[in-house]
């Protein structure tokens, strides 16, 4: 989905500076064509041949450069793109882009551009999260430039803690969101997703067997539509969804706490399986056997986040959708579901052991809205998130 657009790519002298090559592979892959710049310094880890070779393209390199200027003058040059995209960005870079340097061909590009920046960051745990860092890309952040990690991990320094560069897909989602033309572009959506754990003790919780594959699927549909996806989500073994914002939490009540905090957005969509019932009052520490005897536990009812978002009066998502996993009656109960509470479709789902559908790769729903029920055949959890997005990116399109 990047036919016809440009990338102005800025390669910053780092050891993720080798990611670059498979970026520009893939960017070329969809279409867009790949400007490359490199620092003097990014020339110690990647060569120059490499670079042109896969971006098909001259690298530009010198600000001085007499032959380079008469073809193009560098201010030109940052500005014929439809996104600039530095990666990786070192510290030192960053910091120059915050104090609004020009002593090379790349810092002197950036300040020259008028056209939106996206950074992906890649340095020492320790250098990242520096004050001088942090305090940059704050400051990044509030002239606009957008970011795409860094994600935590293993470093090639030995180090572990966030700093490492994002991978090529996710900075391609990225670069996808900020120029991409899909249909679900400049919409904001959240997904709830996984399961939850409500504490018994320390120790234990209670939990449901949904492994959020399908609510990770959903958000990486809409991303791949364009949209900016928030996605909430439980203790979940499923991966978690690429070029999303991702919020972590473990119970019901948290889980709403974070939905509201992500509103307001265009559509939500409650692939939750949020638990009905918590124990009324955790133990803070680890329940003995006390002679031989259970322990009683007490339940209060959790709050239903769906019916909560759905019967707002002011901020409601302009589409609403739910899910209904049911063992019984699956499309009486879905279409009673959804008056109950107040959403706009749901998604039915048989979720007997014997379907293999609650944690397993396929599911088979019935769109429940309004108008009536439509029948989807059993397909892939990733087809039902494709189908599902783009029946999202025509609901609202019409809404316009
Ligand atoms: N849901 C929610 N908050 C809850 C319970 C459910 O947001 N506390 C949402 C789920 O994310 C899903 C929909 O409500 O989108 C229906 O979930 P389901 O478990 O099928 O329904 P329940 O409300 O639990 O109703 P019942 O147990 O009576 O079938």
């Amino acid at each position: 989905m990047l036919g016809g657009k440009r990338i102005l790519l800025i390669i910053g002298g780092g050891i993720a500076a080798y990611k670059c090559l498979d970026l520009i592979r893939r960017l070329r892959e969809r279409g867009a064509a790949v400007t490359p710049v490199m620092t003097r310094a990014a020339g110690e880890f990647v060569t120059p041949l490499s670079v042109a070779a896969l971006a098909g393209e001259t690298v530009h390199s010198d600000l001085f450069d007499l032959t380079a200027e008469a073809e193009m003058g560098h201010i030109q040059l940052s500005r014929v793109a439809d996104l600039v995209v530095v990666a990786p960005a070192t510290a030192d870079l960053l910091a120059r882009m915050a104090g609004g340097h020009a002593d090379d061909l790349a810092s002197t590009l950036l300040m020259a551009t008028d056209t939106p920046v996206l950074v992906a960051p890649a340095m020492n745990v320790r250098m990242y999260e520096h004050p001088a860092t942090q305090r940059n890309i704050a400051l990044l952040q509030g002239d606009g430039v957008r970011f795409v990690g860094p994600n935590a991990g293993d470093m090639a320094c030995g180090e572990f803690g966030p700093g490492r560069m994002s991978e090529p897909m996710e900075i391609v989602t990225a670069i996808e969101q900020a120029v991409g033309d899909g249909p679900l572009r400049s919409r904001r959506i959240l997904v709830t997703s996984g399961p939850t754990h409500e504490p018994i003790d320390p120790v234990r919780y209670l939990a449901n067997r949904s492994s959020g594959a399908q609510g990770s699927a959903i958000a990486e549909a809409l991303v791949a539509l364009g949209a900016e996806v928030v996605f909430v989500t439980g203790p979940a073994d499923a991966a978690r969804p690429l070029g999303c914002e991702v919020v972590e939490v473990e119970s019901a009540q948290e889980m709403l706490g974070a939905v509201q905090d992500a509103l307001p957005v265009d559509a939500g969509v409650f692939a939750a399986a949020v638990a009905d019932w918590r124990v009324k009052t955790a133990s803070g520490s680890k329940l003995k056997k006390d002679n031989g005897k259970p322990p009683v536990l007490e339940f209060a009812e959790n709050p239903d986040i769906l019916a909560t978002v759905s019967r707002l009066e002011k901020g409601r998502p302009g589409l609403v959708v739910g899910f209904a996993a049911e063992t019984d009656d699956v499309i009486a109960n879905a279409r009673a579901k959804r008056l109950r509470k107040g959403c706009d479709w749901i998604l039915a789902n048989d979720v007997r052991p014997e379907t293999g559908i609650m944690g397993g790769a396929e599911n088979a729903v019935h769109l429940v809205t309004e108008d009536g029920v439509e029948d989807w055949p059993r397909m892939g959890k990733n087809e039902v998130a494709r189908r599902l997005a783009v029946r999202i990116a025509e609901a609202l399109a019409g809404k316009d």
